[in-house]
């Protein structure tokens, strides 16, 4: 880097840094062996360390440090260019304080592109932090190809997190040009839901572990979720306590955003929702915001201002929010400030090729229609989990509904369900404002890939049970296709089918969607809509399994017995064994399912496959789980999901354990206007059903 540009660089930084009013770790590029006498004492920062949204020359880094007392303390940070802080090159004072619950944040800057640097924490009686390792972001000019690994939900408490481990594993033994660069996490970082090992043993396969007392708990059915500051604050300890958590922040740079769990498992904007019935929370979605702020690094807005010392939670109450405006969004002051007191997407730049565009699915999102109890309705014991393709669409359409004529009743079958969605502005999960500065990022991208960071899944999740075979039982009371439902953006029609018209319109190259929180691995494409309408790919698409919370697959098994149609959802084998044939319902139709599962005859089953069903889908395991990375190049543009055995228990191998396959999925660069082509091949394993 040249004196001028450094030069630039350097002081439009420090206008930046003083505007956060962060702690600065400045460095002048002089190295000198660490003055700081410290004595590792990793039980005196029970969570170890990590650092967070980084970028060509600065992150987050963060630790906890709790003190006995409620007086701040300082502690000194040190960052340096080798592990034994032989070259040290920054040091700075950071306060920590009961207020932000001992959690402590330095911005370190002034440091080099793609970069390793080491980091740790020393009180002033020299008791020390672990020693965490990161990387700054290649420079925007940086044409060598970007990788980084994306992972969602991990349950400490169902759940052994053996793909963190095995992806440490595997990125301490690569190549140096083949090593991640960072962890994007999508969310689900914590369950707030949390059960007791004395009150519950097990769920699903599942043993539960005890990860401890959740205060001030509310209990809904076996779980306790909190219901205060305190209560989020314990559950993201018990996380971080994990210790393949702990490693792997320790090891990589973290860039996160939340998904349902870090508020409310059914929870939106500052709802909650438990039995179908709603409840205004704005003070709980403060205290989840500012929890997730604090064991969280990063650099997300809040309102209370710049700084990383603490939060400052704006005060709220819970008051009725009885009417939403004309964009979905709950009409009451409260609602309001709870939600805007942090603003979780952002954009983050990786070189020439990536621009990481993060979206929170979650903050400005409407109710899910489907979950709603007016929809039962549409839901048929004949038919689990089905819903007809065509009553989801007018559901989400509302008012909307072909130019604002939407019909007072959906047909179900020889049924006539009111509509009850007809007075109710569209579906939308992003929010006017997010949605708007979606767009302008998408079409102002000069990145080769422009990488949407969509929490959750895009792909339709659909099925042909019009085509069940004679002797099946009762008939499909549905027009044509079915889907599994609302619950993630590809029910949001409209809005899905607005932002891939955007991708088109603006000639956007390079769209590509990672995305969580399904619990099940899938690659396709991104489409508005599937046979029988257009199919008409803009970009691709590709979600992660869990890292550990049970997903869809294990949950069937242990569902459904007895049902007539259980075969298009799980096979059974004499000798016990489990086949997710629910992969084979969602790629090739119910009749590749049944047969399957009648015969285990896969080969022969897929001659029976419905090429209208699933053009949009080149990979489904709705039973995987593991972790995903992706590499960006000048021209093609791979994903690799690295797929690890049900983790019910921690691995007693370094290695987190075998994998049980590695799939990838490449593009080549398109022009705008051209259609990308996914090449799959698999390299270790058998996804067998998957593919
Ligand atoms: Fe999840």
């Amino acid at each position: 880097m040249d004196d001028v540009k450094m030069s630039i660089d350097r002081r439009s930084f420090l206008t930046a840094a003083t505007a956060i009013g962060a702690t600065l770790s400045w460095s002048d590029g002089a190295s000198a062996a660490s003055a700081i006498r410290w004595r590792e004492r990793r039980d005196l920062y029970p969570q170890g360390v990590a650092s967070g949204d980084p970028d060509h020359h600065s992150m987050v880094l963060w630790t906890r440090r709790p003190f006995a007392g409620d007086e701040p303390r300082q502690l000194t940070a040190e960052v340096a260019l080798d592990p034994k802080f032989r070259r040290t090159i920054a040091t700075a004072r950071a306060p920590v304080a009961a207020e932000s619950d001992w959690t402590c944040r330095v911005l370190a800057a002034g440091l080099r592109p793609s970069t390793v640097y080491w980091y740790r924490f020393t009180d002033d009686e020299g008791s020390g932090s672990r020693i965490g390792r990161t990387i700054t972001a290649p420079d925007p000019s940086d044409e060598r190809a970007v990788r980084f690994a994306f992972v969602s939900c991990q349950s400490v408490n169902e759940g052994a997190q053996n793909a963190l481990r095995r992806m440490i594993w595997e990125d301490q033994r690569t190549s140096a040009d083949r090593r991640l660069g960072f962890v994007l996490h999508l969310g689900d970082f914590i369950y707030e839901v949390v059960e007791y090992p004395d009150e519950v043993q097990h769920r699903y396969d599942r043993t539960v572990f005890d990860i401890g007392r959740v205060p001030d708990a509310r209990k809904v059915g076996n779980f306790h979720v909190p219901t205060s500051l305190a209560g989020y604050r314990m559950v993201y300890r018990a996380h971080i306590d994990d210790p393949d958590i702990q490693d792997a922040r320790a090891w990589l740079p973290f860039v996160c955003i939340g998904d349902n769990h870090e508020f409310s498992w059914q929870g939106w904007q500052s709802f909650i929702k438990y039995d179908g019935k709603k409840e205004p929370a704005q003070k709980l979605r403060v205290a989840a915001n500012q929890a997730w702020w604090e064991y969280i690094p990063s650099r997300v807005h809040k309102s209370s201002g710049p700084g990383l010392e603490r939060f400052s939670p704006p005060p709220v109450v819970d008051a009725p929010i009885n009417s939403l405006d004309a964009d979905g969004f709950g009409d009451e002051q409260n609602n309001r400030i709870a939600v805007s007191s942090m603003t979780a997407y952002r954009t983050l730049r990786y070189g020439r090729h990536v621009d990481l565009i993060i979206t929170d699915f979650h903050s400005y999102a409407m109710e899910d229609p489907t979950s709603r109890p007016e929809a039962d309705a549409l839901a048929s014991k004949d038919f689990p989990l089905l819903l007809p393709e065509e009553a989801l669409a007018i559901l989400d359409a509302g008012s909307a509904w072909t130019g604002g004529d939407p019909p007072d009743t959906i047909a179900f079958g020889s049924a006539s369900v009111p509509n009850f969605r007809r007075d109710e502005p569209p579906i939308t999960v992003l929010g006017r404002t997010q949605k708007a500065w979606l767009k302008q990022q998408l079409a102002s991208s000069t990145a080769t890939w422009k990488i949407w960071a969509a929490t959750n899944g895009t792909l339709d999740v659909r099925t042909d049970p019009q085509n069940l075979p004679a002797g099946m039982g009762p008939q499909w009371p549905g027009k044509g296709y079915a889907t599994f439902g609302g619950g993630d953006f590809s029910a949001a029609l409209l809005e899905r089918g607005e932002i891939y018209d955007h991708v088109r319109d603006a000639r956007v190259t390079g769209f590509v969607t990672v995305s969580g929180d399904r619990h099940s691995f899938w690659a396709g494409y991104a489409a508005k809509s599937l046979p029988p309408a257009a199919f008409d790919p803009v970009g691709v698409t590709f979600i992660t399994g869990s890292i550990s919370a049970p997903g869809l697959a294990e949950a069937l098994e242990h569902g459904l017995k007895g049902h007539p149609l259980r075969g298009m959802f799980v096979a059974e084998r004499p000798d016990g064994t489990k086949e997710p044939t629910v992969n084979l319902s969602l790629k090739h139709g119910v009749r590749t399912a049944l047969e399957y599962a009648r015969t285990g005859d896969l080969e022969h089953a897929r001659l029976l496959s419905n090429p209208d069903l699933s053009p949009h889908l080149a990979f489904v395991d709705m039973g995987g789980h593991g972790y995903s990375t992706v590499t960006a190049g000048p021209r093609s543009i791979e994903t690799e999901f690295v797929c690890v055995p049900r983790p019910i228990s921690r691995s007693a191998t370094d290695d987190g354990g075998p994998v049980r396959y590695r799939v990838s999925h490449s593009a080549r660069q398109w022009a705008a206007g051209e259609a990308p082509t996914l090449h799959q091949r698999i390299l270790e394993g058998d996804p067998k059903l998957s593919v």
